[in-house]
């Protein structure tokens, strides 16, 4: 395969662009020299198909649902390993020795509590405060604690694990806070997923079990959500991380970047809509009607993606998760059958199957979390729980890169041309 690729514009000049091929072969075409060489600039709204880095992380082919990270694929990650390892994984790039593994779980073990000065803030928001607001102010304020974070230049693998541990205590602070009760402190004897269900729903009265139930499908569902290569929130993570900005700051802005019903938002977006057509009667097909008659912009929830045009392979693995987790709780749940239901009209419909529209991570994953116990508005803290281990590597390799640049898109300008300025007294 030829190495250049040939542009012609519309004068008849000509010019060459190197052609790049991933590992996978994926071809793209290196249009950095774009501009300097012909004074065009390319325009592409959204970045619907512009690789913005090169990335050893994630592989991810939408035509054909395949998810990789590393190189092993989300089904066998979410069959064999657990949230710790995929994180060390994501992380390093490789599966850990045992003497690693029992090394970072240790690290993660010792960073797992707030310092105490923090409490505070928790008692300073009102209980109405969604827990993502105060997921993402909580994680900026962890760099003013560890100011060595503001050197670029000071190792930041003690910092990683910090914030691996802190997130999930912070997460549960949130929602211990939100719903009025003590905070409950991490047990060192648990393990990660564990340990966050503790803190979760123990209370300092009773004796609380953690079931292995839970634990296992904790631990997949952070496993499918641990990493999705360039999306929305990943990109402002490397953005905001171009700059200089320290793990935490890049961090905080990408859990801001996924609260948004579009992206992480979603899960609850989902549960949401489905409560909406229980209480009209689970009159689903109406209300399929008005998504595709886009009556007030109206969209079935947990539906589409910018590059899946499949099914999305975690979705599928949920769904089954669904039918086993739900049955070991003896939790009926009527959204379920619900989100099945729609489910089928869909796939047949010619309105979803012409645009490729197909259930994604998030219409299946809060019905679980539902079962678990966990509250709607928690469910994106779970999604940010579960990312932090892909934010975290892709700021690393970004951080690590020697060809990265401070990350500025170009702009085609369509406003006024220069003009006068016109006083006061000129304009009436
Ligand atoms: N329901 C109904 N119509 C849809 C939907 C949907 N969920 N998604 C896309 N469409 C239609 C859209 O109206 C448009 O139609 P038309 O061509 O007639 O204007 C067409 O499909 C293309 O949509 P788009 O918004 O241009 O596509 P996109 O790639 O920019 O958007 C998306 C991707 C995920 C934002 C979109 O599919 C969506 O809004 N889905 C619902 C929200 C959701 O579930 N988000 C979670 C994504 S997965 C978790 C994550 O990684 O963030």
């Amino acid at each position: 395969m030829s190495t250049t690729a040939k542009l012609v514009f519309p004068d008849g000049k000509e010019t060459d662009l190197d052609v790049i091929v991933g590992t996978e072969n994926e071809p793209a075409i290196d249009i950095s020299s774009l501009r300097s060489k012909t004074g065009y600039v390319t325009l592409d709204t959204g970045y619907m198909n512009t690789g913005s880095t090169k990335s050893a992380i994630t592989y991810l082919d939408g035509e054909a649902g395949i998810l990789r990270y590393r190189g092993y694929s989300i089904e066998d990650l979410a069959e064999h390993s657990d949230f710790v390892e995929t994180s060390y994984l994501l992380i390093n790039g490789k599966l850990p020795t045992k003497d690693e593994r029992a090394t970072f779980s240790t690290q993660l073990t010792r960073h797992s509590l707030i310092h105490e000065d923090m409490h505070q803030f928790f008692a300073g928001y009102p209980p109405t405060s969604h827990p993502m607001a105060v997921l993402s102010a909580m994680v900026t304020s962890l760099s003013a604690y560890y100011p060595d974070s503001l050197d670029r230049n000071a190792p930041v693998e003690l910092h990683i694990t910090r914030l691996l541990s802190k997130v999930r205590t912070i997460a549960a602070f949130s929602y211990k806070k939100s719903i009025g009760q003590p905070l409950m402190y991490p047990k060192n004897s648990l393990r990660f997923c564990a340990n966050f269900l503790h803190m979760m729903f123990a209370v300092p009265s009773e004796d609380y079990e953690v079931s292995p139930v839970l634990e296992k499908a904790l631990n997949q569902l952070l496993i499918l959500h641990a990493d999705h290569e360039q999306n929305c929130s990943t990109s402002t993570v490397r953005m905001v991380g171009s700059s200089g900005a320290n793990l935490y700051a890049s961090i905080a802005a990408g859990i801001l970047a996924l609260w948004g019903p579009l992206h992480g938002g979603a899960n609850q977006a989902v549960i949401e809509m489905l409560e909406e057509v229980k209480l009209s009667g689970g009159n689903f097909k109406g209300f399929l009607d008005d998504v595709k008659n886009k009556k007030d912009n109206r969209r079935l929830m947990g539906f589409g993606h910018r590059v899946y045009k499949n099914y999305d392979p975690r979705a599928k693995i949920l769904k089954k998760m669904c039918d086993e987790v739900l049955v070991h709780l003896n939790v009926q749940d009527p959204l379920l059958d619900l989100a099945k239901g729609m489910e089928e009209i869909a796939l047949k419909d010619d309105y979803f199957i012409s645009k490729k529209l197909y259930p994604n991570v998030d219409f299946y994953s809060g019905i679980l979390y539902r079962a678990m116990g966990i509250p709607t508005n928690m469910f994106t803290v779970m999604f940010a729980l579960g990312r932090l281990p892909g934010w975290i590597a892709q700021w690393k390799e970004m951080v690590e890169d020697k060809d990265t640049k401070i990350g500025r898109p170009r702009q085609i300008y369509t406003g006024e041309k220069a003009r006068p300025y016109v006083s006061q007294e000129q304009r009436g």
